[in-house]
């Protein structure tokens, strides 16, 4: 008989696994707190950027392979629970648990004696085994941990091809997880000694992406003021097979790369990442001040300057402002009293204004900064903004054309360069 699973926390990851379950005949009932998302979804709408994902939810439902629901009792059917709902940190970045060890209460009370339930919610080294106690306080449960490691937008194409990690709290989880996603998965699964080791893959995975870019970071404030071009830098470097330094830029954003490296930094005393983190986080400051020192020397000052920040999103090609540069950047130059306008081809009008005044491309600024490195952005003539007077461009993703640029008279900085 098929499986039949439930899936916590229907996001932009939850959905494509419910899409990824369905796809190899499981029976799948997704479950969130959220109403609306459970009314669309019962419909077959999908509120996330998955195209493929809406085409099988929409077929499992017909057939009724697929439901949705608030109930969290809909779980006692099942034989797989997979949580997958984010865990995030406060303003001070202390771990906000209070959502996740509810839930875990919750589940505890519905999940069948015998079931599989598995954390695919990135979490500190040692939760997995703390939530097991939890649900094994009245019935034998198996409890693994399975990192998501798949890119929103793109998630069904990277689940069929990232190969798969996961650690039980014991031997028994592990097969039985191994089990589940050698059905569920074309891919390579591979078993970590326990769940503590699967877990601390995925975060050392987002750390070391963080302080390499970090250290990019910091290989780009060297160059800002020499004659060396940091990207033509790291491209000579990186022709050493053993070299992989990652790209500077104005910031990092997003739900992942900017939280996660807490949940090692918060318990441990690892120091590197912390240092990074700080690098990272400072680079939206780093930016503006590069325009500061380039409006100083034309006898501007910034308080009397007009500028556009070019794009939202923290990544190009998708609509997510999560811990955006671009809303550091925004803050950064109404602290210094600029006038400062924002666009962003994904966003409209009133979205942009809830973060800033919206910034039409045609208007007249006296410089531009460069957050999201949107492909719309890359094809900018620049010519009539600076026959409006443009002076400045800054380019916070070193992506713009350089020379070209500079041949229409306008000052060019990049990160680095
Ligand atoms: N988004 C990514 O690109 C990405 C990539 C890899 C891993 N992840 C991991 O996936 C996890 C989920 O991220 P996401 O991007 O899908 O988040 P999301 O914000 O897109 O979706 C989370 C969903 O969970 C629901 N939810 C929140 N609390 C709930 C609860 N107590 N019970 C039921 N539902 C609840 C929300 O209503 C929402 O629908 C995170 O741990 C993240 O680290 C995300």
């Amino acid at each position: 008989m098929n499986d039949k699973v439930a899936v916590i926390g229907l996001g932009k990851v939850g959905i494509p696994i419910v899409a990824q379950c369905l796809s190899k005949g499981m029976n799948v009932t997704g479950i969130d707190i959220n109403n609306q998302t459970i009314e669309n979804l019962n419909k077959g709408i999908i509120n996330v950027d998955e195209p493929e994902a809406e085409n099988i939810i929409k077929k499992a439902l017909e057939r009724k392979f697929f439901v949705a629901s608030t109930k969290f009792e809909d779980i006692s059917e099942c034989d797989i629970v997979i949580v997958i709902i984010p865990l995030v940190i406060d303003d001070d970045k202390n771990i906000k648990y209070g959502p996740i060890e509810n839930l875990t209460v919750t589940i505890s009370k519905f999940v069948k004696t015998n079931s599989l339930v598995i954390y695919e919610t990135t979490l500190p080294i040692g939760d997995t085994r703390r939530f097991s106690e939890m649900l094994r306080k009245e019935k034998n449960i198996y409890v693994a941990y399975s990192p998501e490691r798949v890119y929103a937008g793109r998630i069904l194409k990277d689940l069929a091809t990232y190969p798969k990690i996961l650690g039980g709290v014991d031997e028994q989880s592990s097969r039985k997880a191994e089990e589940f996603y050698k059905k569920l998965l074309d891919v390579k699964v591979l078993v970590a000694k326990n769940s503590e080791t699967a877990e601390a893959s995925k975060l050392f995975d987002m750390i070391y992406r963080d302080t390499n870019i970090a250290l990019a970071n910091e290989y780009a404030k060297f160059c800002q003021d020499t004659n060396i071009d940091v990207d033509e830098v790291i491209e000579l470097a990186n022709t050493n097979p053993f070299v992989n330094i990652h790209l500077p830029g104005i910031g990092v954003g997003g739900h992942c790369t900017p939280v996660y490296p807490y949940f090692l930094i918060n318990k441990s005393k690892v120091t590197i990442p912390s240092f990074a983190r700080k690098i990272n986080e400072r680079m939206p400051e780093f930016g503006v001040n590069i325009l500061q020192k380039e409006l100083n020397k034309i006898g501007k000052s910034i308080s009397e300057s007009s500028v556009l920040v070019l794009g939202l999103s923290f990544r190009p090609g998708v609509k997510e402002p999560a811990f955006s540069p671009s809303i550091k950047v925004i803050e950064e130059l109404k602290n210094h009293n600029a006038c400062v306008y924002l666009h962003d081809p994904m966003f409209s009008e009133k979205e942009i204004r809830n973060f800033c005044e919206y910034g039409n491309l045609n208007a007249n600024y006296d410089a531009v900064i460069l957050c999201t490195a949107h492909p719309e952005y890359l094809k900018i003539d620049f010519s009539d903004m600076k026959n409006k007077g443009l002076k400045i461009i800054i380019d916070g993703r070193n992506v713009l054309k350089k020379e070209k640029i500079k041949s229409l008279g306008l000052i060019y900085r990049g990160i680095g360069k």
